[in-house]
């Protein structure tokens, strides 16, 4: 088995299930890690799923993943549209970072227009609600079968 696919979940995403359902849905965050948990299991990967509401924390998981995954599945939350250290991290880690959200913020306010992520990331999946985890999973396995 290759190593673990880190999936890491930013801020207010703990709240999932309860925060705004008419644009993130009921499912809970648990939820979308079971969900992750069955499609990497088919493809024969591990994941370690996590969530923060600190930047920091963030930039230390995305280090730890520089040795320790195969490939980084992030939802930065917010962070998207306002942290250069997360562009920097991804930067500096040479592992492929997946951008993904449920929702697609380029059909929403302006200010979610810009993703600083997403120069720095291998792709962005956005819109599909918990179905862009499952689909940023199905990259993760493709870009590590490739390898
Ligand atoms: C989000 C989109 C962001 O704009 C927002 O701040 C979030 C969730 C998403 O998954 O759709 O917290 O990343």
């Amino acid at each position: 088995m290759p190593k673990p696919l880190f999936i890491l979940n930013g801020p207010n995403l703990n709240l999932l299930g309860q925060r705004e359902p008419d644009v993130y849905g009921r499912e809970t965050l648990d939820d979308i890690r079971q969900l992750c948990a069955q499609r990497a299991t088919a493809l024969s990967l591990s994941i370690d799923f996590r969530q923060t509401n600190q930047e920091g924390t963030l930039v230390d998981w995305l280090h730890e993943a520089k040795d320790a995954a195969c490939a980084v599945v992030l939802n930065p939350g917010a962070y998207t549209h306002t942290s250069v250290a997360l562009y920097d991290a991804i930067k500096a880690i040479g592992v492929p970072v997946i951008e993904t959200h449920l929702s697609n913020p380029a059909a929403r306010e302006p200010f979610r227009h810009h993703s600083y992520v997403a120069p720095a990331a291998r792709g962005t999946i956005a819109g599909f609600g918990s179905t862009s985890y499952v689909l940023a999973v199905e990259a993760a396995a493709r870009l590590v079968a490739a390898q």
